[in-house]
């Protein structure tokens, strides 16, 4: 231990403490750094953190560790995400105190939780504080807050800096969940662990470049994943797709020379608990997308490296449920391709014949991710499946309509729809229902086809989704358009900027809720 590191040979856990080894999951490279997690059941006086974070709620006065007179003046407020360190408070043998807003008791919840361990872990780390104790009211030390107090500060700590070469970085050695008197909240952290390497190792995947995360190498990355928590994976090269008449997904393919891949991964339940229910999960793979012929402006296109966010949200989903086991068997289908204006690239008028059958005009060669979706949704249905969620940054369109807060949800079912949106809000995600009527076909005519990629100027949301509809047909499915959410422009106090990692939580919840 390097001097005037806080060790966490200080680290002085209570006779109930359970440490569990928390990895940041390295997909394409040895990762170095791995951040400890602690539940402890003892009284917060004796805790020995580089910080002990202590909740503070709003128009309730916090008395303990000398916070009376910062109360008093104002100073903490307990408004959300408020953060206030403070130096050799009197009470505790932890160096700091950061007293952490939490806003009003009644609007407290798992997700703001969630937040406020995030925020926390991301200001102390800013400090140089090597190891830090959450402190949990009894009241408040349920599953359910324990592992979003989990989550939180795994999901915090990730950073996007893999390819940042200075030895400056800052880590966390020891995260600590501090309840006095609670008890067998192991398995809560267990849980929020799983979820969070879950989301990062998504993170991960869309973080990576384009020259570094080719269709074959998103393969690749599934494929170890998938021996890792010995799932089934297969991988469908160009021929195997040509064979099953993938048209649509060729089309997008061949202006590229990186070839094609179609990731199949299959997790199986030991036994069925719901008879004939197969969840496929559906994920747009564009490892980067120029936009084709129809090619984007250059403002700005770096930020398409994420356009396989969908599939990489599929690969993290599949990688919790092996490990929390639903009840379902769940297969994820992850269509990979670079959409390029290469010399063999597709045109504007091209007619491609997709798998199910039908015909597209290609009117518009960046509207490339609802061509290899539609044929993706028609081998997942093929391949048994009862129900269909995919996910997908879609459209520009759906950020003009809903901004980077909420996902948009289409669905061609409302029971299917309000389990999804049941699963999201118990996870935190917004998502916001859109709408998706049968008057919305009329925008997908064409002249020379079934239909054409593109609906017109007005509702590109939409009408995206009413494309996909076409290809889902008669399965109870599923639309989430993530092109707002996949990716943050800017941080906020408990997420870096960059990859979010969204929907691969609500996945979850909705394999291992189904009923
Ligand atoms: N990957 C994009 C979606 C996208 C666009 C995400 C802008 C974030 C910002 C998708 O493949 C695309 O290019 N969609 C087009 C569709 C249009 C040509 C009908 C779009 O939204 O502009
Ligand atoms: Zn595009
Ligand atoms: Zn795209």
């Amino acid at each position: 231990m390097p001097p005037g590191r806080e060790g966490f040979q200080n680290w002085n856990p209570g006779k109930n403490a359970v440490a569990i080894l928390f990895a940041a999951h390295a997909p394409l490279r040895a990762q170095s750094r791995v951040m400890q997690t602690i539940f402890e059941s003892r009284p917060l006086e004796q805790v020995e953190a580089g910080a002990l974070v202590v909740p503070v709620f709003e128009g309730r006065k916090e008395t303990r560790f000398g916070a009376g007179d910062l109360c008093e003046a104002g100073e903490i407020a307990g408004k959300p995400l408020e953060l206030t360190l403070v130096h050799g408070a009197p009470g505790v043998a932890a160096k700091r105190v950061l007293f952490a807003g939490a806003g009003k008791l009644d609007k407290f919840d798992p997700a703001e939780l969630r937040k406020l361990a995030g925020a926390a872990v991301r200001h102390l780390k800013s400090k140089s504080v090597k190891t830090i104790a959450l402190a949990l009211d009894p009241d408040q030390a349920k599953p359910e807050n324990v592992s979003a107090a989990v989550e939180g500060a795994i999901l915090g700590d990730y950073e996007p800096d893999r390819y940042k070469t200075g030895n400056d970085k800052k880590t966390v050695d020891v995260f600590a969940l501090v309840a006095a008197g609670g008890r067998g909240l192991e398995e809560a952290v267990t849980r929020g662990r799983i979820l969070a390497e879950a989301q990062n190792l998504t993170r991960d995947l869309v973080n990576e470049p384009a020259n570094l995360l080719t269709p074959s190498k998103i393969a690749e990355a599934a494929q170890q994943m998938a021996s890792e928590y010995r799932l089934q994976c297969e991988v469908l090269d160009a021929a195997q797709m040509e064979k099953l008449g993938m048209g649509a997904l060729l089309g997008v393919s061949q202006g590229s020379a990186e070839p094609p891949a179609f990731i199949v991964i299959r997790y199986q339940p030991a036994q069925a608990g719901a008879p004939g229910v197969h969840l496929g999960l559906v994920g747009k793979g564009v490892t980067f997308d120029t936009g084709g012929i129809s090619i984007k402006p250059a403002d700005g296109m770096e930020k398409m490296k994420y356009d396989m966010a969908g599939g990489a949200s599929m690969i993290g989903a599949l990688r919790a449920i092996a490990q929390l086991k639903p009840a379902i068997p769940v297969t994820a289908f992850i269509p990979c391709v670079e959409n390029m204006p290469g010399s063999r690239a597709q045109r504007p008028g091209d007619i491609v014949t997709a798998m199910s059958g039908k015909t597209i005009e290609v009117i518009n060669t960046d509207a490339e991710g609802r061509l290899i979706l539609a044929d993706a949704l028609s081998y997942a249905r093929r391949q048994g499946c009862t129900h269909l969620v995919d996910a997908a940054t879609l459209t520009g369109a759906i950020v003009v309509a809903l901004g980077h807060l909420n996902v948009g949800l289409f669905a061609n079912e409302d029971a299917m729809r309000d389990r999804v949106l049941g699963a999201a809000r118990a996870e935190g995600e917004r998502m916001w229902a859109m709408p998706l009527e049968d008057d919305y076909k009329e925008y997908l005519k064409s002249a020379f086809a079934d239909l054409a990629n593109v609906g017109g100027r007005w509702g590109g949301a939409v009408t995206a989704a009413m494309f996909l509809k076409e290809f889902a047909e008669d399965t109870p499915w599923v639309h989430l358009d993530i092109a707002g959410t996949a990716w943050l422009d800017e941080a906020k106090p408990y997420l870096a900027k960059g990859p979010s990692g969204v929907a691969v939580r609500t996945l979850v919840r909705l394999a291992m809720d189904w009923k």
